[in-house]
C-alpha cells in the first residue's frame, strides 16, 4: 500500500467511523398496500400493463384532482390512498437537497459528493460515470427508504452543449463536445435507472428517474442585463443537428430516459416548452419518447408574463400542454389552469395525457406497487449511503479528471520526503462551497486540500493570497511572497468559485479574476524553485501568461473536485497517481 492508499484509506475509515446510522426507521410513501382496508384498485394491480394502471388511475380522478397534479407539489389523493409526490429532486453529482423531494433530516444526514460534472467528465471513462450515477441512484433508494425522500425523479444530467465559455453553467455539464455530451448522458441515465452499462433494461422498473436538461440549445443564464427568461437562441436547423440535438437524441434513443426538462429560452421566436415541433414531433414522435416532460421551474408563467409569447396566462398554459408537456414546475397552473379549462383553451385529453405519463412514471418507480420493503430496491438500507465503494468512486473520479497541463522539467510529483511546502491562494483551503461546485447536496465529510497535503508533507503553510476570495479585488501580494521564500515548494491555488461562474451568472472575463495574475507572478518570482499552479474552475480561464512563465513549472486543472478532491489532489501533486490519462484511464468509450 502506498502512502497515498495509506492516507486515503485513513480518511475513509474515518469519514465511516464519523457517520452514525440510527435505527428510527420512518416509512417511506407509497400506495396500493394489500393488507390495507382500501379496496384494491385495477391501477394497484401489478400484473396489469403500466399503461392500463395509469389509465384505471386518471379516469378516477375529478377535474380539480387532475389539475392539482399538473405541477412538481403534486398533492395527495386521501381518498385513492395516494401520498403527495414531489416530482423535483436534484442529484447532479450526487444526491442532493436543493429541489424539495430529498431531506438530509433523518437516519440519512448526508450522500457522497461526486466531483462536478466537468471535471467527472475529463476522466473519458464512460463506466466511470455510469458507475458513478448508478451509485447516486442507490444512495436516492435508500434516502426513499428511509422515510426521507418525497419524490425519486431527478432533474440530472444537464446535457446542454457547453458551447459558450461565458456561461455559468457549464462546469454542470460534460464540456462543448456534442458527442462526449451525448456519451455523458446516455451513462448517466442507465446508471441512474438502474440499467446495466450496456443498456440492459430491468423491464420498465427504474432505480430513480433521471431527466436530460434543458431541452434545447439553452447556454445563456445572464450576461450584461439578458437573461435566460427572455433570451432567444436563433439557430440555423444545420446547427441545431449537429450540436443541439445530439446528446438529447441519444439520451432518449440509448439512454431511455423517463424524463425531460423543456428550457426557459426561446429557439427562433418559440418558447422550448411551448414548441409542438420540439416536444411532441421531434421527442416522442421521432425519437420515441415515452417518459414525463417537466417545465425548468417558472418556465411557463415566462411564456406570457415576460416573454409575452402568450397573450394571457392562459394561453401559455394551453400553449405549453398542446406542445407536450406534462408538469409544471411552478404554480401557474395552480392559479390558471381551472380559467384554461373553463375558457375552453386546455382540453381535458390533454390534461389526461400529461397524467398518464406522470403515474405511468410513479408506477415504473414502484410506488404504487404496496410496501416498498417487498420490491427491487426495497432493501437498500442507510449503510449504502456514503459507503467506502461510494467515496473511492468519488476519489477515483476527481484523480481520473485532473489534468496535466504543464510539467516543465519534471517538476512534478513532489518529493514525498515531508519537504515544507506553501499553499497559497484564493483556493488553497477551499472548503465546501468551492470544491462542491454548484447543485451539491451534503458531502458525507469534505476533506480539504490543506488535509489532504499535510498526509504527505506535515507542515504544510497556508496563505490565502487574497483578501476576498477569488474575485481577489484586494491582494495581499508581500504576505504571500514572505511565506513563498521560506519554503522548499509553493503549490498556487487558483481560479474560479461560484461568485464567478455560477446560475443566473454568465462571466464577463477570460481571464484570472482581480490581481490574481499579479500574485501568481510576485509568488513565483520569490520563490526557490518554480512553482505549481492549480486551478479550481468549471469554465475555461486564460492562463497564457503562466504558460510562458519560466517560474511556474506545473500546471494543474482540477475543475471542481468533490468532497476527497484535497485527497486526490495531494496524491497526484506528490505522484501517487499519474494524471496522464494514456497511463492510467480505463477508457470503456468503446462500450456505448
Ligand atoms: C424533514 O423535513 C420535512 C420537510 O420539511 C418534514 O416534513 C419532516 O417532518 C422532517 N422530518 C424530520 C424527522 O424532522
Ligand atoms: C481551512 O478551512 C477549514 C474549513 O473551512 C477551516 O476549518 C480551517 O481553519 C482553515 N485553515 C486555515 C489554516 O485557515
Ligand atoms: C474497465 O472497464 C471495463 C468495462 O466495464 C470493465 O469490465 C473492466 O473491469 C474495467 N477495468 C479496470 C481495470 O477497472
Amino acid at each position: 500500500m502506498t502512502l497515498s492508499h495509506f492516507s486515503a484509506a485513513i480518511f475513509i475509515s474515518f469519514l465511516l467511523l464519523t457517520l452514525h446510522h440510527h435505527a428510527e426507521s420512518t416509512q417511506p410513501p407509497y400506495s396500493c398496500d394489500s393488507s390495507s382496508n382500501s379496496p384494491y384498485y385495477p391501477f394497484c394491480n401489478t400484473r396489469l400493463p403500466i399503461s392500463k394502471r395509469a389509465q384505471d388511475l386518471v379516469s378516477r380522478l375529478t377535474l380539480d384532482e387532475k389539475l392539482a397534479q399538473l405541477v412538481n407539489t403534486a398533492p395527495a389523493i386521501p381518498r385513492l390512498g395516494i401520498p403527495s409526490y414531489q416530482w423535483w429532486s436534484e442529484a447532479l453529482h450526487g444526491v442532493a437537497d436543493a429541489g424539495f423531494g430529498i431531506r438530509f433530516n433523518g437516519t440519512i444526514k448526508s450522500a457522497t459528493s461526486f466531483p462536478q460534472v466537468i471535471l467527472t467528465a475529463a476522466s473519458f471513462d464512460p463506466n466511470l460515470w455510469y458507475q458513478i450515477s448508478k451509485t447516486i441512484g442507490k444512495e436516492a433508494r435508500a434516502v426513499y427508504n428511509a422515510g426521507q425522500a418525497t419524490g425519486m425523479t431527478f432533474w440530472a444530467p444537464n446535457i446542454n452543449v457547453f458551447r459558450d465559455p461565458r456561461w455559468g453553467r457549464g462546469q454542470e455539464t460534460a464540456g462543448e463536445d456534442p458527442l462526449m455530451n451525448a456519451k455523458y448522458g446516455v451513462a448517466y441515465v442507465r446508471g441512474l435507472q438502474g440499467d446495466s452499462f450496456e443498456g440492459g433494461k430491468l423491464g420498465e422498473r427504474l432505480q430513480a428517474s433521471a431527466c436530460c436538461k434543458h431541452f434545447t440549445a439553452y447556454d445563456l443564464d445572464h450576461w450584461k442585463g439578458l437573461d435566460r427568461f427572455v433570451y432567444d437562441a436563433r439557430v440555423t436547423s444545420q446547427d441545431l443537428a449537429d450540436t443541439y440535438q445530439p446528446p438529447f437524441q441519444s439520451c432518449i434513443e440509448q439512454g431511455r430516459a423517463s424524463g425531460i426538462m423543456c428550457a426557459y429560452n426561446r429557439v427562433n421566436g418559440v418558447p422550448n416548452c411551448a414548441n409542438f415541433n420540439l416536444l411532441t414531433k421531434t421527442a416522442r414522435q421521432q425519437w420515441k419518447f415515452d417518459g414525463y416532460i417537466t417545465s425548468d421551474c417558472g418556465a411557463v408563467s415566462i411564456i406570457h408574463d415576460e416573454q409575452g409569447y402568450a397573450k394571457t396566462a392562459e394561453d401559455a398554459i394551453a400553449d405549453v400542454f398542446r406542445a407536450g408537456m406534462d408538469v409544471e414546475c411552478g404554480d401557474y397552473i395552480t392559479k390558471h389552469g381551472k380559467s384554461a379549462v373553463s375558457q375552453k383553451k386546455l382540453p381535458i385529453s390533454q390534461i389526461d395525457r400529461a397524467l398518464q405519463n406522470l403515474f405511468s412514471i410513479r408506477i415504473r418507480l414502484g410506488l404504487l406497487d404496496g410496501n416498498p420493503t417487498k420490491l427491487p430496491f426495497g432493501t437498500i438500507g442507510p449503510d449504502q449511503v456514503c459507503s467506502k465503494q461510494s467515496l473511492q468512486l468519488a476519489l477515483e473520479a476527481a484523480r481520473d479528471g485532473i489534468v496535466l497541463l504543464k510539467n516543465t522539467n519534471s517538476l512534478l510529483p513532489l518529493p514525498k520526503t515531508n519537504p515544507t511546502i506553501a499553499l497559497i491562494g484564493p483556493n488553497a483551503n477551499a472548503s465546501s462551497k468551492v470544491f462542491l461546485g454548484n447543485y451539491y447536496g451534503r458531502p458525507c465529510n469534505l476533506v480539504t486540500l490543506l488535509q489532504g497535503f499535510e498526509g504527505y508533507a506535515k507542515d504544510t503553510v497556508y496563505h490565502p493570497g487574497c483578501d476576498d476570495g477569488p474575485q481577489c479585488a484586494y491582494a495581499q501580494i508581500e504576505g504571500a511572497v514572505e511565506v513563498a521564500k521560506k519554503v522548499d515548494y509553493v503549490v498556487l491555488v487558483m481560479g474560479l468559485d461560484q461568485s464567478q461562474e455560477r446560475e443566473s451568472h454568465d462571466r464577463e472575463y477570460l481571464g484570472l479574476p482581480g490581481k490574481q495574475e499579479e500574485l501568481i507572478k510576485s509568488v513565483a518570482r520569490a520563490s526557490k524553485r518554480p512553482v505549481v499552479l492549480v486551478l479550481l474552475c468549471g469554465g475555461p480561464v486564460d492562463i497564457t501568461s503562466a504558460k510562458f512563465d519560466d517560474k511556474v513549472g506545473g500546471i494543474l486543472w482540477a475543475g471542481y473536485p468533490g468532497e476527497l478532491g484535497g485527497v486526490a489532489l495531494a496524491q497526484v501533486v506528490f505522484g501517487d497517481h499519474n494524471p496522464d490519462w494514456t497511463y492510467t484511464s480505463n477508457n470503456s468509450m468503446k462500450y456505448l
